[in-house]
């Protein structure tokens, strides 16, 4: 079963992770998520795990030694996919998410403040055992990498085999969908009532016609891929 250790100062964040699908997945042993308070790994009577930036400049920087105590602690001597979350990453995406789901070991590092100081990027690179990804969840500052391990987690979890109800729904979802090889959102989707404050369901919709109703699923499904960019 994959398994995911999650880092940070904030383990309360990761609360949300006994709801729904993935709190699911979680008691049905489809997947073992460990949270772990990086402060259990902070020296000192403060407990501190930041310090100023070399250099000068605001804010302050996440000392690499509760880092390298808190990874070295989780790590096993199989591959170790470390997730370092920063605005400075790679972006993620549904290619990264079906990526990262056929990894058996993920290590998140949610870093605070102005980050992790980046000899924790550099040593573990080092290290054969770890496969280091500085990961972005989109182009905005977001106050640690709490909440994009919360985001990252959800696209991976229900990519696992058994974690969805249906996974034929995986197939015809945004972003998985392609024409002419390229990924398109999803179509827009409609349930009863049939008509609803004036508006109407699409007639075609309602006319049984496989062939046709998934020709017009892919045409609106191609304008709103348009209309996004
Ligand atoms: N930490 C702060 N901002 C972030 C972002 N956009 N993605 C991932 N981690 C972050």
């Amino acid at each position: 079963m994959p398994k995911y250790d999650l880092i940070s100062i904030f383990p309360g964040y990761f609360s949300a992770l006994d709801l729904s699908l993935i709190g699911k997945a979680r008691a049905s042993g489809l997947v073992n998520i460990s949270v772990h308070d990086l402060r259990d790994h902070a020296g000192g009577i403060h407990k501190s795990v930041d310090d100023t930036p070399y250099g000068g400049g605001a804010g302050m920087v996440m000392s690499p030694e509760p880092w390298g105590k808190a990874i070295d602690e989780v790590a096993t001597s199989q591959a170790n996919h470390l997730v370092i979350l920063t605005p400075a990453g790679k972006k993620f995406d549904q290619a990264m998410a079906q990526e990262f789901a056929s990894f058996e070991h993920l290590i998140f590092a949610c870093g605070r403040y102005e980050g992790i100081d980046h000899r924790v990027t550099e040593f573990y690179s080092s290290q054969p055992q770890f496969i280091v990804h500085e990961v972005s969840i989109g182009d905005y500052v977001l106050n640690g990498g709490e909440v994009a391990t919360l985001v990252m987690l959800e696209a991976i979890i229900r990519l696992i085999p058994g974690v969805l109800g249906n996974p034929e729904s995986l197939a015809e979802e945004s972003h998985t969908l392609t024409v002419e090889g390229e990924a398109i959102v999803e179509y827009p989707n409609y349930t009863k009532p049939v008509e609803w404050r004036g508006l109407s369901v699409p007639e075609i919709l309602l006319s049984g016609n496989h062939g046709a109703i998934k020709a017009y699923r892919t045409q609106e499904a191609v304008k709103r891929t348009q209309n996004r960019e």
